[in-house]
């Protein structure tokens, strides 16, 4: 699937922002903690939603979607779940701790190349032995197994946010109380303990590096929204300021953006707030900026790709140093198809601002960068032509027309 974007657009007008797909994607799995009816409102209609939903199904849940709302029934007949739809999306490792803590034996195949005690997925691990459960290795799956989960104090070496997830999860019906500590603070984290805790769970402290879990027997339905999602919302506020052009990105959360409003600000946009709006402007030339991604309140690693597309336009050099993934970068060499002037050191790249950009026919690597991309087509010379382009679509719902409706011209081929 190809994108072809035509340049020089001018982003003008409103944006109502979807639902979270990194909270969306934790909550439906964490609906196999109950088996009873779970609904989960405005879910957004994105690929990365469906390859979950695949997943309940192929574990035994019964699922029904009514508009934006979804109904589940969890059933978990099956303890190994598929591998062809495993290998697609990373957040299938969150079936872990809610299969493990139902049914007391869980086995996934690794993703690819991945060897157990090291990343990324040590942490898992080493948490879920630490609830009581024996690890084991066999022809590329990894079986985790225990005969009752017991609370523990576990510590995170990094707060990753998925082992956060899963072991709050798996905590959640251990006998017991868990305590995380060097927990992950992402807002993500968060909306999933209040789900947990509308199906009765008991978490405590979700947000602080310190979360308490006090294991419950049994957890029951509830009904759900999950938050907005703030990654989509930077993106379009990214695209607003690059294009100079001028946008309000409706039904956000503006606490959550805190780092690239900050961002933003710094590199010459103006931005405002209100209670769940965010306009950005851009009047004059981008201003090259530092900016490092950090977890949580940092500036997030999954705004790092529509940055650096942000910053190749500018007058002066932009420094950006990824601190949380290794190798996150594929969209450097894309972006300089595109005339962009971008030198990776390790962790850091150099963003020479350029005058002008030109259109290319590039490769989306992975969904951020196909961001990115989008945003480097929008601003640039001529047209761009983004093959792979289903790397968007995994986790923006109906990107296209949102940005054509405030002024790009986007088609699908
Ligand atoms: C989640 C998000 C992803 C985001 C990332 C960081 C979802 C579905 N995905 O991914 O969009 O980019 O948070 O904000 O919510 N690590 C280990 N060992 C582990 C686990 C992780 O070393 O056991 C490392 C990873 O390799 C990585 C870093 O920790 O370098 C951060 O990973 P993590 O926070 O776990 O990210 P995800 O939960 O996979």
């Amino acid at each position: 699937m190809e994108l072809l974007v035509q340049g020089k657009a001018q982003l003008r007008g409103k944006v109502e922002i979807s639902t979270s797909k990194n909270a969306t994607l934790p909550i439906l799995i964490a609906s196999l903690l109950s088996e009873d009816n779970i609904k989960i409102n405005r879910v957004p209609d994105i690929n990365d939603v469906e390859i979950v939903k695949k997943l309940l199904q192929n574990l035994g849940s019964n699922l029904a979607r009514n508009h934006e709302e979804l109904n589940i029934r969890s059933f978990i007949s099956n303890i190994y779940p598929d591998y062809e739809l495993v290998r697609q999306i990373r957040a299938s490792l969150l079936l872990m701790g809610p299969i493990l803590a139902t049914r007391r034996i869980v086995k996934i195949s690794l993703p690819g190349g991945c060897a157990i005690g090291t990343r990324p997925i040590d942490l898992h691990l080493k948490g879920f032995e630490a609830l009581g459960a024996r690890i084991k290795m066999r022809g590329g799956n990894v079986i985790a197994e225990a005969r009752e989960l017991r609370g523990n104090h576990i510590y995170l070496d990094f707060p990753s946010v998925g082992a956060t997830e899963n072991l709050m999860m798996a905590a959640a019906l251990a006998e017991g109380t868990t305590y995380l500590e060097n927990a992950a603070l992402e807002p993500e984290v968060v909306d999933l303990a209040n789900f947990i805790n509308c199906m009765g769970g008991s978490i405590h402290a979700a947000g602080s590096n310190l979360i308490k879990i006090e294991g419950r027997k049994k957890l029951h339905g509830c009904s759900y929204t999950p938050i907005p999602d703030r990654i989509e919302a930077g993106t379009y506020m990214v695209a607003a300021a690059a294009t100079g052009g001028d946008m309000v990105v409706n039904n956000v959360v503006p606490e959550h953006l805190k780092a690239t409003t900050a961002k933003l600000a710094e590199s010459g946009a103006q931005v405002e707030e209100g209670d769940k709006w965010i306009r950005v402007r851009q009047f004059g030339p981008i201003r090259p900026i530092y900016l490092k991604t950090l977890p949580y309140p940092g500036f997030p690693t999954d705004m790092q790709a529509q940055f650096m597309a942000y910053l190749s336009h500018t007058v002066g050099s932009s420094i950006i140093t990824e601190s949380v993934f290794e190798n996150r970068f594929m969209h450097a060499q894309e972006l300089t198809r595109m005339g962009a002037n971008i030198k990776i050191e390790g962790r850091t790249a150099i963003v020479k601002g350029v005058t002008q950009m030109s259109g290319a026919s590039v490769k989306a690597t992975d969904l951020r960068a196909g961001a990115a991309l989008l945003i480097a087509g929008l601003m640039s010379e001529g047209s761009t032509c983004i093959s792979n382009s289903h790397h968007i679509d995994r986790g923006y719902e109906n990107i296209v027309d949102k940005l054509n409706a405030v002024g790009a011209r986007i088609y699908r081929q």
